[in-house]
């Protein structure tokens, strides 16, 4: 409700705080599906497991150094540039998830890899990396204006 009487007012959240609470909550997301994907992996798939741990470990961080950076600028005046490197060192990470869960979705769907992930939750985790990369992309646009 608050966030849409701000909508109905014209008012945006600062962008800064904005790329804080989209990072916070995406970065843990994607790091929960990097570890639920190698827990539902045969452990037999050795390499896949091993990546989807490393995904997990990587998002970890990511997630913890957005909460740094949550605690040292959310609601603060100016908008500092190290914003825009919390933005990116996301994209990065979430475009090499977002191509792992892709080909992973093509390996499920043609029975190639021992696992008990349903088709429809793989093919749910993809969309929520397009879904995260697109607000990234969204919010780096408005950063630059
Ligand atoms: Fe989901």
């Amino acid at each position: 409700m608050k966030t849409l009487k701000k909508f109905n007012k014209g008012i945006l959240e600062p962008i800064q705080d904005a790329i804080i609470n989209e990072n916070v909550f995406w970065l843990r997301i994607m790091m929960e599906h990097s570890r639920f994907i190698a827990s539902l992996l045969d452990q037999s798939e050795r390499n896949l497991v091993q990546t989807a741990l490393k995904f997990g470990d990587d998002f970890e961080t990511l997630l913890n150094q957005a909460r740094d950076v949550e605690s040292m600028l959310y609601r603060k005046q100016p908008t500092y540039p190290i914003i825009g490197k919390v933005n990116k060192d996301s994209e990065d990470a979430a475009t090499e998830l977002r191509n792992f869960k892709a080909s992973g979705l093509e390996l499920i769907k043609t029975c190639q890899i021992r696992n008990v992930i349903n088709p429809l939750l793989a093919d749910h985790v993809l969309r929520e990396a397009d879904h995260f990369l697109y607000m990234i992309h969204v919010l780096e646009d408005h950063l630059n204006k």
